[in-house]
């Protein structure tokens, strides 16, 4: 196969080297392209544009695989660990069982708040959207730890990453217990990740909340699935505020906002807010699929379609199963499982959307078990943040290690007024 890709310009031809991943897919390395030429090249959405080099997650969204550091997502779905994965996210190799203690302890380690961070949860009225307190909670926490806005070794990075991981789960927590007028509840050291932060939500002051394994477990995959997605909207924000060298509590701020989008992780809430209209009898299943396929309706069919995966999405089957081990668990039935089923029976027959190959993706099922497992709608995207934020620390460092990143700075193709002069107000 050619290692080098011609273009013609003016009558001159110029090649441009063509650079191969590991798993055979490829890139027209364009970076000589301007100098060359004086062109551009315009993708908008970047659907086209590789912007780095990594080694962290492969998928291949025509044949639904997900793999992180090469391994297959299906695959931690027996052992459910989610600090294990982050783990080997962020450093490129499963923990050998020293360095896992190591770093659980510094996740128990630090798993309180500073009290002043209180007295800013306080700041924010009941009505502030979660989301909006995550981000600027996750900036705050960075003034209490300017030690770590520049870093030197991997120990350091090691320490800041457990920081991060372990707080955002109180961050959380306080989040929804403050918007519910509720008494904050500290970590308790001799929880496991999930089952402290399901404590630090519902627990009681004077009862503590018990999570069965199985909402644990739920849980736990819940997170993994949400690890790392490569170079989704979030992670490229990261990645672009990352690059001008700012710290990584600003960089991680700006891509909560990133994912705050409806159309990012904003879409499991949407999906919940789907079925229910639906259920509310607002709509029938059939009614939306139709609506869903107008293009002036402005509706979609949320929890379908993925910019990558143009298959089924390997994270909504593994969710599919896991709601139905929750939902029996609970033993509750929900009726919104029910239209979700009847809702994916309906486009995966209709030829719109099988001809665009628009599938469930991993946000079609979350919902339904996040909202089983007693989490409100407006928590759930928070939820995604917490999952994931291993991937963005991933992308942070290998950012930061790489000696040939440069500020991401792209170009744009001007369609403003053409040169013209400033009219003074009085001739306006
Ligand atoms: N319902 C109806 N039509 C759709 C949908 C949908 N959910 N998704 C895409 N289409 C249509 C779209 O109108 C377009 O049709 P046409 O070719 O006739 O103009 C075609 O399919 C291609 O869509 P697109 O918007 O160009 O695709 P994209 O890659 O830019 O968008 C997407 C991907 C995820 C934003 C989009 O599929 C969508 O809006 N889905 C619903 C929101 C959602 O579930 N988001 C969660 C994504 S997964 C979590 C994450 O990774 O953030």
């Amino acid at each position: 196969m050619a290692d080098s890709v011609q273009i013609s310009s003016n009558g001159k031809t110029y090649s441009y080297p063509v650079v191969t991943g590991t798993e055979n897919e490829r890139g027209i390395d364009i970076s000589r392209l301007r100098s060359d030429t004086g062109m551009i090249t315009l993708d908008p959405g970047y659907g086209n544009t590789g912007s780095c080099k990594s080694a962290i997650t492969y998928i291949d969204g025509d044949k639904g695989i997900l793999r992180y550091r090469g391994i297959p997502i299906e695959e931690f779905e027996r052992e459910p660990d989610f600090i294990e994965v982050a783990w080997m996210l962020i450093f490129g190799r499963l923990p050998n069982s020293t360095e896992r203690e190591r770093f659980g302890n510094r996740l128990t380690a630090n798993a309180h708040l500073h009290e002043s961070m209180k007295h800013t949860f306080e700041g924010f009225p009941t009505n502030a959207p979660p989301m909006a307190i995550t981000s600027a909670m996750i900036n705050t926490l960075g003034c209490f730890h300017s030690e770590f806005y520049s870093l030197t070794d991997e120990m350091q990075l090691e320490e800041v990453a457990a920081r991060l991981i372990s707080k955002i789960r109180t961050i959380a927590a306080f989040t929804y217990r403050r918007v519910n007028g509720l008494p904050y509840i500290y970590p308790d050291d001799k929880l496991r990740y999930c089952a402290n932060m399901l404590h630090m939500m519902f627990s009681k002051p004077y009862e503590q909340y018990i999570a069965d394994t199985e909402i644990e477990d739920a849980l736990n995959l819940i997170f993994i699935l949400h690890a790392d997605h490569e170079q989704n909207c979030s992670t490229s924000t990261v990645r672009m505020v990352g690059s001008s060298k700012a710290n990584l509590f600003a960089s991680i701020s700006a891509g909560v906002c990133a994912l705050w989008g409806p159309l990012h992780g904003g879409a499991n809430a949407e999906v919940l807010g789907m079925l229910e209209k639906i259920h509310d009898g607002g709509l029938t299943a059939e009614k939306y699929i139709e609506l869903a396929k107008q293009k002036d309706s402005n509706v979609r069919l949320m929890g379908f379609g993925h910019r990558v995966y143009k298959h089924y999405d390997p994270r909504a089957k593994m969710l599919q199963k896991t709601c139905e081990t929750v939902l029996k668990k609970l033993n509750r039935q929900d009726p919104l499982l029910d239209i979700a089923r009847k809702l994916e029976e309906l486009a995966l027959a209709d030829d719109y959307f099988v001809s665009r190959k628009l599938y469930p993706n991993v946000d079609f099922y979350s919902g339904i078990i996040l909202r089983a497992i007693g989490i409100p709608i407006n928590m759930f995207t928070v939820m995604f943040v917490i999952g994931r934020l291993p991937g963005w620390i991933a992308h942070w460092k290998e950012q930061h290690d790489d000696p040939t990143a440069k500020i991401a700075r792209p170009r744009q193709i001007y369609t403003g007024p053409v040169n013209r002069h400033y009219v003074p107000i009085n001739q306006r």
